[in-house]
């Protein structure tokens, strides 16, 4: 596999990330992932226009995102996945410098790696429906940062895999917020209800792109907090996310979710959204 290191191309296994870089050491970096639909990548602009908002606020200079499109362009082209399903993935650092936790001398450049590789759509799960755990929110008050320090999502979705389930989704204060590497959202009686965009929950482009597509398909929507204590109520339940895509879910701990699997609105979804992306 041809990956992309600090300026240059080359085969995946002869990258050499210094045991310095504040990546492998503090986890101090951010990332994204994109998914690329027959050498078409899905919604580049907004994922790499977030990704300079990461960079931003975690105050980390000197990585133009204009350039990364074009990095990753070629990516697809020197793997050959120009024909199917691929996924990118991109990380910047906050660069190689000795261990402090404050940051490095002005100058020191950012540790930029990405990759191309070939991806399995999970066509059964959209088709039948996932298992979901509830776990409480542990993590920091910046979860709109896409920082790789993803310890409380690891615990939460290793949780989620040795019960069974795709995914751990998030309870801060009663309030369902989002899952482990998706958004979340939930019907009640035709309306589409997720939690709305704040310092608790990543800016999903799929979440993005699935209330554009409720507003074309006039699905009505509120972005609102989701209780616990009423999912009870929900008609479906759906996770959302790059790779997740539109992916409903039939079951929360061990309740069954509404009677129909999809349900009719995540059905509409899935639809139009292959008509976009595919
Ligand atoms: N995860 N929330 C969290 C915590 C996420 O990590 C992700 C994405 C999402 C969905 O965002 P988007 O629709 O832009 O992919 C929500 C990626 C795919 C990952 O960590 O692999």
């Amino acid at each position: 596999m041809i990956a992309y290191f600090n300026g240059r191309f080359m085969p995946k296994e002869e990258v050499k990330i210094s045991p310095d870089d504040r990546g492998f050491l503090l986890g101090d970096g951010v990332y994204e992932v994109i998914r690329s639909y027959s050498g078409r990548l899905f919604k580049v602009e907004e994922h790499f226009r977030r990704m300079a908002r990461s960079l931003r606020e975690l105050r980390i200079h000197g990585v133009d995102t204009e350039d990364l499109k074009g990095i990753v362009e070629a990516l697809i082209e020197y793997n050959e996945l120009g024909d199917g399903d691929a996924k990118l993935y991109i990380q910047i650092t906050r660069g190689v410098a000795p261990r402090r936790h404050s940051f490095p001398d002005e100058g020191t450049p950012p540790t930029v790696y990405a990759t191309a590789s070939p991806f399995q759509p999970p066509r059964q799960k959209w088709e039948h429906g996932v298992r979901i755990i509830l776990v409480p929110d542990i993590r920091w008050a910046r979860c709109d940062i896409k920082s790789v320090a993803l310890l409380p999502n690891i615990l939460a979705n290793q949780q989620a895999k040795e019960r069974g389930a795709e995914e751990a989704v998030f309870v801060r204060d009663g309030a369902i917020t989002e899952g482990s590497h998706t958004n979340f959202c939930a019907v009640f009686d035709g309306e589409l209800a997720t939690h709305p965009k704040s310092n608790y929950i990543l800016a999903g482009i799929m979440r993005e792109t699935v209330l554009d597509l409720c507003d074309e398909l006039d699905v009505p929507v509120k972005e609102f907090p989701i209780f616990e204590r009423d999912l009870k109520e929900a008609d479906e339940l759906m996770i959302l996310g790059t790779t997740s895509e539109i992916m409903p879910v039939v079951q929360v701990d061990d309740r069954q979710v509404g009677d129909v699997t999809p349900g009719r609105i995540a059905m509409k979804l899935q639809r139009a959204y292959r008509e976009l992306a595919y």
